[in-house]
């Protein structure tokens, strides 16, 4: 036998959410960084119960995978028929038959629970030595919940659900929250007794305080002082409202630390994503996952930052990043596309439709344009020309290209991988190349220039073009007496400067 349990958390979550009309689990909806369900186990986390019991039933399998990657620590109980919410207590308490003191039975879909809430309720049950205790809350509209009935003297007589309400009880609007304190002993003994006499021939949790009341056991009711906090979610409509409040309860707390926030209706932040002070997020911004956003930083508008790491001071604006770092006072966007582990290093730039994957961008190093970055690492300071392709992929295996300190490279450039650019090196532009270029050598690979006077009076004539030609033409020989030509031995030059 081990030893006696001084806490359990029962999480009820076999149901299958029929109205979100989805395959997918409702408790494994996402909101925010976790699913319902995480949420739910992340607000009853601090209360260190000795055991966490979750009961599953419909998307069993799905449910218990997402179990072991987010609670490993929770024992999953199959609920294989749900008879209702007494009978999945029941079969929870039944896995644990060791376990004694407060059990806490939480709802599965009320995602935007608190822990300070679950605290004060488990205080107040533990305090007032009670039996039961029920979270309650005043709502504007208890349509399809359970009612708190009082007594005439305030004290709860029952929680009667809707469906088997009289009218009068039907007109309160307090109502149960699915959430519960009970003294393990005392709500062992009262599962026992339920009946399935009602509406839905279901047991009914909530038939126990009833029966504790019934039997002069004290019970309590403990009002959630903000009613929000227990709503609960059974279709895609409310799964949006309740992102939406998350959203700005999440806004509220980062603003109140120092964060400004330019637009808290289009910026949603993940209960796990992370902004320091004085980081400026502009309009339609996402942070997801695992997200940093360091201080100063300036993100958006029009910016998703999946599990990404933004350094104070950098700038990230109109780009999309999963896995990546971004340094201090580096300057993304608009339009870039950083992939995994893509390391961009203190004030790096990395700029309009480039794409950056698995590369190191060093310190003050520039991709300004038009770029694909694969497998790469590029020096500090180094300068890549618009148009610039890291081709890292031969059809089998992918490569690596280094480009050196200081280096520059033209533009309109295929790097081919395996290859490498020395440092002060320069590559011509439009060249591709294969081989290395050693530190301080220009390499150039395209073709010498070869020009064919006259070619396009010959054979494009009529055209635009050809009507500029002949113009410039007899310009030309009004001012210098004689046709213009073309230098020979053009000089060849990177052509990447770019501001
Ligand atoms: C329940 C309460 C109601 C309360 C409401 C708050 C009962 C009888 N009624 O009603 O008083 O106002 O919650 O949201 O408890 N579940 C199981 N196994 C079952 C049945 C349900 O695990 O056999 C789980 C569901 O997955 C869900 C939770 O229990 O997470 C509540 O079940 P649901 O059917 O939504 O109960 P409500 O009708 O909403
Ligand atoms: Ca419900």
């Amino acid at each position: 036998m081990s030893q006696p349990h001084r806490r359990t958390v029962v999480v009820l979550a076999a149901g299958e959410g029929k109205r979100m009309k989805s395959a997918l689990p409702k408790v494994l909806h996402p909101l925010l960084g976790r699913t319902l369900l995480g949420h739910v186990l992340a607000a009853a986390g601090p209360l260190r119960a000795d055991r966490t019991v979750v009961v599953v039933g419909h998307g069993a399998d799905q449910v218990r995978a997402h179990l072991a990657e987010v609670a490993p620590d929770a024992t999953a109980v199959l609920q294989a028929e749900q008879l209702g919410t007494g009978h999945a207590v029941r079969i929870a308490l039944d896995a644990v038959p060791e376990a004694t003191g407060t059990v806490v039975v939480i709802n599965g879909d009320v995602p935007l629970l608190r822990t300070e809430t679950v605290d004060a309720l488990v205080a107040a049950h533990e305090g007032e030595g009670a039996a039961a205790t029920v979270l309650a809350a005043e709502v504007p509209d208890p349509t399809g919940l359970g009612r708190i009935v009082r007594d005439t003297a305030g004290r709860l007589e029952q929680i009667v659900e809707e469906r088997d309400a009289s009218p009068a009880q039907q007109a309160l609007r307090e109502i149960n929250a699915g959430i519960y304190a009970f003294d393990l002993a005392r709500l062992r003994a009262a599962l026992g007794k339920l009946s399935t006499d009602n509406d839905q021939g279901e047991e009914y949790l909530t038939d126990v305080f009833g029966l504790l009341v019934s039997a002069g056991e004290p019970v309590g009711v403990h009002v959630a002082a903000d009613h929000v906090e227990t709503l609960g979610c059974n279709d895609r409509v409310e799964l949006a409202g309740l992102r939406r409040l998350l959203r700005d309860r999440v806004n509220e707390a980062w603003m109140r630390t120092g964060v400004t926030i330019l637009d808290p209706a289009t910026t949603w932040i993940d209960v796990t994503a992370t902004v320091e002070r004085d980081a400026v997020l502009d309009q339609n911004t996402q942070l997801r996952g695992a997200t940093v956003v360091g201080a100063e930083a300036v993100v958006g508008p029009d910016v998703t930052l999946i599990d990404t790491v933004v350094g104070p001071a950098a700038t990230v604006l109109r780009s999309h990043a999963t896995g990546a770092e971004v340094g201090a006072g580096a300057s993304v966007g608009p339009y870039a596309y950083l992939r995994p582990a893509a390391r961009l290093a203190e004030k790096a730039k990395v700029g309009t439709f480039v794409e950056v994957k698995n590369s190191e961008v060093g310190p003050g190093a520039k991709v300004p344009h038009l770029s694909y970055v694969g497998d790469a690492t590029i020096g500090a300071k180094a300068n890549i020309g618009a148009a610039t392709i890291f081709v890292n992929y031969d059809g089998v295996n992918k490569h690596r290209t280094v480009v050196g300190d200081g280096a520059f490279v033209g533009c309109d450039t295929n790097l081919i991988a395996p290859v490498e650019v020395g440092a002060g090196a320069y590559v011509a532009a439009g060249s591709a190349l294969s081989q290395n270029v050693p530190p301080g050598a220009l390499g150039v690979t395209r073709a010498p220039q070869r020009n064919i006077e006259g070619w396009v009076l010959r054979n494009r004539p009529g055209t635009v073009s050809a009507r500029a030609a002949e113009q410039a033409r007899t310009a030309g020989e009004d001012a210098s007496g004689g046709p213009a030509s073309a230098s020979e031995g053009e000089a060849i030059h990177g052509g990447a400067e770019t501001v």
